[in-house]
């Protein structure tokens, strides 16, 4: 059964099309993830299947719901924003209470639940402070938990863990994995690769408003073209890039932080074509890779997900 389904679903912002006609459904229970750079689209679309941004075309419909009756939508959905939601000068804890009464969550279970809440991301011993003397990594596990302080149906998070350190980071995909596995689907917006392929059933990859590909990130991995990565660690430029693309059964090659990645078809007589390529050269260190999401997208878009 599906919890969210979108159709045809479109966003100009004069002429220019944020998010250009795109149609998928999230299924029930699962933790669907929007992967894409920035200026993808992935913010306007959140922000219209929530309600806060009018569509300039096509339907979607949360748990049967049209967009169109944003109450009926706001009733059963959690937003954890892009832009933090918090209040600084009302300590965590009334800011927590404070948003369950928003959404009508009465007096004795808001105080009860906020405490949860503060627990789950170990911050009860910071209940009583004010949000504006949190850290920044504290303000976004404080916004994550503020949005479930109604026990949404179905969560939409954008960008949860946008400069987490890896602690705070891997905290919060636990968070989410648990409420998940308690009933809520989820629907979140990441530019990290690794995040998408640790908590997502399936992926959307997203880029200039369009949807490249759908589908578990197991999948995605297995049709990128080429299939092998060869990974090779260089002393060199990106000039290096045009030569080895010349090779033989390389499909394709990228260049980031000093390593060379390098797509390939078929193995054969490969080694000795990029040693000719590369002889004269400092190599630090050849090795073979499994692809990730961010292969993939560069596979499907020619652009790497990250600068
Ligand atoms: N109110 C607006 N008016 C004009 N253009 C907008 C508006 N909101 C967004 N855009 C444009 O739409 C495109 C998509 O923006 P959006 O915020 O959805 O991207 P995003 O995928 O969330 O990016 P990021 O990862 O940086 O958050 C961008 O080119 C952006 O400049
Ligand atoms: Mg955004």
């Amino acid at each position: 059964m599906s919890s969210i389904t979108v159709e045809a679903l479109e966003k100009r912002f004069g002429s220019f099309v944020a998010v250009d006609g795109i149609s998928f459904d999230v299924r029930e229970g699962e933790i669907f993830g929007f992967l894409g750079p920035n200026g993808a689209g992935k913010s306007t679309t959140v922000n219209m299947l929530t309600c806060q941004l009018r569509p300039t075309g096509g339907t979607a419909h949360v748990k049967g719901i049209p967009l169109t009756d944003e109450r009926g939508i706001r009733s059963i959905i959690g937003i954890v924003p892009q832009e933090l939601a918090l209040n600084d000068l009302l300590t965590a804890y009334q800011n927590l209470v404070l948003y369950g009464s928003l959404y009508g969550v009465s007096r004795v279970d808001a105080k009860r639940r906020a405490l949860e809440m503060l627990e789950a991301m170990g911050l009860e011993k910071r209940k009583n402070d004010l949000v504006k003397d949190f850290s920044g990594g504290m303000k976004q596990r404080l916004n994550v938990v503020m949005a479930l302080m109604h026990e949404p149906k179905v969560l939409f998070l954008d960008e949860p863990t946008t400069g987490m350190d890896p602690q705070a980071r891997r905290m919060i995909w636990d968070f989410i994995r648990d409420i998940n596995k308690r009933g809520t689907t989820i629907f979140l917006t990441t530019h990290y690769m690794e995040e998408a392929d640790y908590l997502c059933n399936r992926v959307a990859i997203i880029d200039e408003g369009r949807i490249k590909a759908i589908d578990t990130p197991r999948a995605l991995k297995r049709q990128i073209k080429g299939e092998d990565i060869i990974q090779i660690q260089v002393d060199e430029d990106e000039r290096l890039l045009d030569d080895v693309k010349g090779i033989p059964n390389v499909k394709d090659a990228l260049y980031a932080n000093g390593m060379l990645k390098l797509f390939i078809e078929d193995r054969d007589g490969l080694l000795l074509d990029i040693a000719t390529v590369l002889s004269g050269r400092s190599i630090v260190s050849i090795s073979s890779a499994e692809p990730t999401l961010e292969d993939v997208f560069l596979s499907l878009t020619g652009k790497k997900l990250r600068d």
